[in-house]
């Protein structure tokens, strides 16, 4: 998951530097492109990994997917369609949008994930104590 976000970092800022160099629309057309195949190829492997961990937020946080693609897509197509879009709105909507999407929500499943693996590990720990305390009393009765 880390990866794929450097992944979607590198595309942003692909996207910055495009826009700041003031290359053509065709260039920024396509990383547009690119930047939502990407998110949303990320935006699946992301959600089947919140239902498998049982995120309690999973809906919330498909639902903020859901809008960031439709935005991403409302600007592919006027790309596309050759009408002019604002870098500016597109770079805000992404360092607004997916940079904190990522900085923020994602870190917040990250830190789920986190502390179900901290708890599972813990409560492993304290069933093999409890084994162990058990059998050294069994031990210890049947000695007797
Ligand atoms: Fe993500
Ligand atoms: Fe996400």
């Amino acid at each position: 998951m880390d990866d794929q976000h450097k992944r979607l970092i590198q595309l942003v800022n692909s996207l910055v530097s495009v826009i700041r160099a003031g290359v053509a629309e065709d260039l920024l057309g396509e990383i547009c492109r690119e930047l939502y195949d990407y998110t949303n190829y990320h935006f699946r492997d992301e959600e089947s990994l919140m239902q498998e961990e049982g995120y309690p937020e999973f809906e919330a946080h498909c639902q903020l997917h859901a809008e960031m693609t439709t935005t991403v897509k409302e600007y592919l197509d006027e790309l596309e369609k050759g009408k002019q879009v604002s870098p500016n709105d597109v770079l805000e909507f992404l360092a607004k949008w997916l940079v904190k999407h990522i900085l923020k929500q994602d870190m917040k499943f990250a830190a789920f994930v986190k502390e179900k693996r901290t708890k599972a590990q813990r409560e492993a720990a304290e069933t093999a104590a409890a084994t162990e305390t058990q059998q050294e009393v069994d031990k210890w009765l049947s000695n007797k």
